[in-house]
């Protein structure tokens, strides 16, 4: 393999950056020629694509979001885009492809991967959603952002003595919720994985007020329902004074944390040996803090399961 292609695709996450520049370094570092295609897989289909050098990924290590561009294409969902993407490859004489991105970025690389394209999946998205790595890019800048605006919240919760409704990404996972909600001190997390009780809920935050306890943080994850159609279900069992915050795309934004990039340059390196070693069709991940690789047709029909244990231990110490 003399020549390689990376792109980034789907919601952008921060690490994209640092996991790209790793993909080029790697690349260059064996003596491979590497071209980024520009975004995502619209620009592949357009012939998008431009020769990356080692300058090209300077500083940008700590920079969020992503230097070539993200998209979500319609198109690229067909054969027949597929089949331009391909050609385009072809075209620019590459034998192989890194793809960064969440599970609609890794169903591109399938697909591609099935027609003898081979592709490497590297799991960037700040849902943590993707099965076969504990942890995706992205996910830990998302927490911290998250975190950092719940410690903001709590802080004008408390002076008011109000209860407030924190609606987070993650879109069907509950990981940032669960994560961001246990690592802020939050009363109640509400995540997708485990049906909820309304009237448990408010029976819950009741007790604290009696208790004596003025003000209460809970955490939706957005693929419960959004936070203020939670907050009007949760006036019909309480009468506390309650206000809503929506993080939004806020979450997606930022430098990546010293985590991020580190994890994302592990990724990314380990995406373009395995090129190299002829492996394609592959997704990297990270488990138990070791590298590993997957087939990413099978890791697609696997399930991303979110740690329950941190769930339970997050409503035990919500007391
Ligand atoms: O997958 C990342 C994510 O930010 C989800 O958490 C969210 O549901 C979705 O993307 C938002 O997508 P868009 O940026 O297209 O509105």
């Amino acid at each position: 393999m003399k020549r390689i292609g990376v792109l980034t695709s789907g919601g952008d996450a921060p690490g994209m950056n640092a996991a790209v520049r790793a993909v080029v370094r790697k690349g260059i570092f064996h003596d491979v020629e590497v071209y980024g295609v520009i975004g995502g897989y619209a620009g592949l289909m357009n012939g998008n694509i431009e020769k990356l050098e080692l300058g090209s990924v300077g500083d940008i290590i700590h920079r969020g979001g992503t230097f070539l561009y993200s998209a979500r294409s319609e198109e690229f969902k067909t054969k027949e885009g597929q089949q331009k993407g391909i050609e385009q490859l072809k075209k620019f004489g590459i034998d192989g492809l890194v793809v960064i991105g969440g599970d609609g970025s890794y169903r591109g690389a399938k697909a591609l991967t099935e027609q003898g394209f081979p592709c490497v999946g590297v799991p960037g998205t700040i849902d943590n959603d993707i099965p076969g790595t504990e942890f995706t890019i992205g996910f830990d800048t998302a927490l911290n952002t998250v975190i950092d605006a719940i410690d903001k919240i709590r802080d004008t919760a408390s002076s008011h003595e109000r209860t407030f409704v924190v609606e987070v990404m993650g879109r069907n996972a509950g990981d940032i919720a669960l994560w961001a909600g246990l690592a802020g001190g939050a009363e109640t997390i509400l995540i997708p994985e485990d049906p909820h009780d309304m009237k448990d809920i408010a029976g819950r935050l009741k007790k604290g007020h009696e208790r004596g306890k003025k003000h209460s943080i809970i955490v939706v994850a957005e693929g419960v329902m959004n936070g203020y159609e939670f907050a009007k279900k949760l006036k019909e069992e309480t009468d506390f004074d309650t206000r809503v915050t929506v993080l939004g795309h806020v979450q997606r934004g930022g430098s990546p944390t010293a985590f991020d990039r580190v994890l994302a340059s592990r990724l990314g390196a380990r995406a373009v040996e395995l090129l190299l070693e002829g492996k394609g069709g592959r997704a990297v991940g990270m488990e138990k803090n070791q590298l590993v690789d997957y087939d990413i047709i099978e890791a697609l029909a696997k399930e991303h399961t979110l740690d329950l244990n941190l769930y339970k231990l997050s409503k035990e110490l919500s007391i």
